[in-house]
């Protein structure tokens, strides 16, 4: 027999529990389910007058709420938890029934998970779901892998609880088989990091070099967030730096430990971009940033090291010292966009996906951590250029970005000199000139590696492989 819950939801902390609330508030009749019955009980307590929930103590019992074909969500830990869940549930399920898994998984366990779970007639559908807690309550943006079929009749009900983006477009798309939901998710949360990095370089210059407080520099990101840097990211950086810790009276950015921590999505974004091939140096120069913070002992050691210190510019100075901040922000976002669509592309050439880089752009306008305006605009993009090699190809986005420049590199330089740490705006530079420059100087590097291993090169105006016999009398073979 079939029950009356159109989706269910297992695994009751605060996302899942959000994710049911937001399921029941868009008219859904939700099956609850956890393993510690008390949080099951608690939910449908307090939040029971929001929409229509079947709470469900044992697995069969939330099982047999479902209406076929089921679908029930797990959000559990990621890994072990994860798989455990599914095989506490799988056995109870029947053909075409779908698995939804809205975690945080690496999209390598999605891809295994769905086809083990396929071999037995079974969808599973590995989601990616941004925007923390609030999102899950309000409106997410959804990243949805599995197959078309299981999207066919889970899309309808995603669709009603995503955020709605500007154009009251739902924030969640079919992004293509298997792990492509969970891969999207993990290069969101890589470019998450380049733009938090880049947001804490720009408050680190901003703070040093033109000598602001932390109240002045929430005033100026204010004023960025309303122009084209207008962003979640920028939104809540102005909100974190206007705060004063109330035990201290001290600026709260000043009583925090400064070692920043992560959960290792951006690890995976740049792990997994090493084995395509695919160059993400600003998520890299992010993922390393915090890493570095973390290693108190060696930064200790490494206090005394000899080097310039700051010295703040005068008042006019660093206003516009600030404006030229906000160009190189912009320029170095532009960039970072740029390294995770093309690891998005990558990826989907690489499984086989056929992900559309327009429609992941369209579902990050709302909803998501890196929601951005400028995301409508990388949208356009893609949209109207089907086969556009880089986000930078796109000439509006060129020529801000060479617009830019100018400004951008005088951020680096003064930087530099003064000493103060910018990998991030550094790495999108360097970025940025390695892709326009005429000729690299990979040419060497092929020279040396010939040299010492013969390991061959190509030249510029011959077909095929060459050895230069470096040992010998230096002539030239075919390879
Ligand atoms: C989101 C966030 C969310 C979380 C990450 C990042 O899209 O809602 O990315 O998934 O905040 O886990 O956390 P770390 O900084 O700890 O890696």
């Amino acid at each position: 027999m079939s029950g009356t819950a159109q989706i269910g939801v297992t695994g009751l902390a605060v996302m899942g529990r959000n994710l049911a609330r937001n399921f029941a508030r868009n008219g859904l009749t939700v099956a609850v389910h956890n393993r510690t019955v008390s949080k099951t009980r608690a939910l449908v307590d307090e939040f029971g007058d929001e929409g229509t929930f079947v709470a469900a103590e044992s697995a069969a019992d939330f099982v047999a709420a479902l209406e076929r074909p089921r679908r029930l969500i797990i959000m559990v830990k990621a890994g072990g938890p994860t798989d455990a869940v599914i095989e506490e549930f799988a056995p109870l399920l029947e053909e075409g029934d779908v698995i939804i898994d809205g975690g945080n998984a690496h999209f390598a366990d999605t891809r295994r998970r769905e086809r083990e779970l396929r071999e037995r007639g079974i969808h599973f559908v590995g989601v990616g779901i941004s925007g923390g807690e609030e999102g899950a309550l309000h409106g997410p943006s959804i990243m949805p892998g599995g197959s078309a079929e299981s999207y066919a009749s889970l899309g309808p009900l995603l669709e009603r609880i995503a955020a709605k983006a500007p154009d009251g477009a739902p924030c969640v798309t079919h992004i293509g088989p298997d792990g492509a939901g969970h891969f999207v998710k993990m290069v969101h949360n890589g470019i998450e990091y380049a733009d938090m990095q880049l947001i804490a370089e720009a408050y680190h210059l901003l703070r040093s070099v033109a000598g602001y407080s932390p109240a002045k520099i929430a005033e100026t990101f204010r004023s960025w967030n309303t122009g084209r840097l207008d962003s979640y990211l920028i939104e809540i950086t102005a909100e974190v730096l206007a705060h004063t810790d109330a035990a201290t009276g001290k600026p709260f950015v000043d009583i925090v430990t400064d070692q920043a921590e992560q959960k290792g999505t951006g690890r995976w974004t740049v792990q997994i971009a090493l084995d395509l091939g695919v160059p993400v140096s600003g998520i890299a120069e992010a993922v390393f940033a915090r890493s570095l913070s973390g290693h108190a002992a060696l930064r200790e050691a490494s206090r005394s090291l000899p080097g310039p210190t700051a010295a703040p510019l005068s008042e006019a100075d660093a206003a516009r010292f600030a404006d030229q901040v906000e160009q190189a922000l912009y320029a170095s976002k532009i960039v970072s966009y740029t390294q995770g669509f093309h690891q998005i592309q990558a990826g989907s050439e690489e499984y086989g996906w056929n992900i559309d880089l327009g429609s992941v752009a369209a579902i990050w306008r709302a909803g998501c951590i890196i929601r951005a305006a400028f995301l409508d605009r990388i949208r356009e993009a893609f949209d109207t250029q089907r086969d556009l090699p880089s986000l930078l190809s796109d000439k509006q986005f060129a020529e801000e970005i060479g617009a830019a420049q100018e400004d951008w590199r005088a951020v680096v330089a003064t930087a530099v000199h003064q000493g103060v740490p910018t990998p991030g705006f550094a790495a999108a530079l360097s970025y940025y000139d390695a892709l326009r420059a005429e000729r690299l100087p990979a040419a060497l590097t092929q020279g040396q590696r010939d040299f010492f291993g013969a390991h061959t090169y190509r030249r510029t105006d011959r077909e095929g492989s060459f050895h230069t016999l470096w040992g010998g009398d230096r002539s030239e073979v075919s390879a």
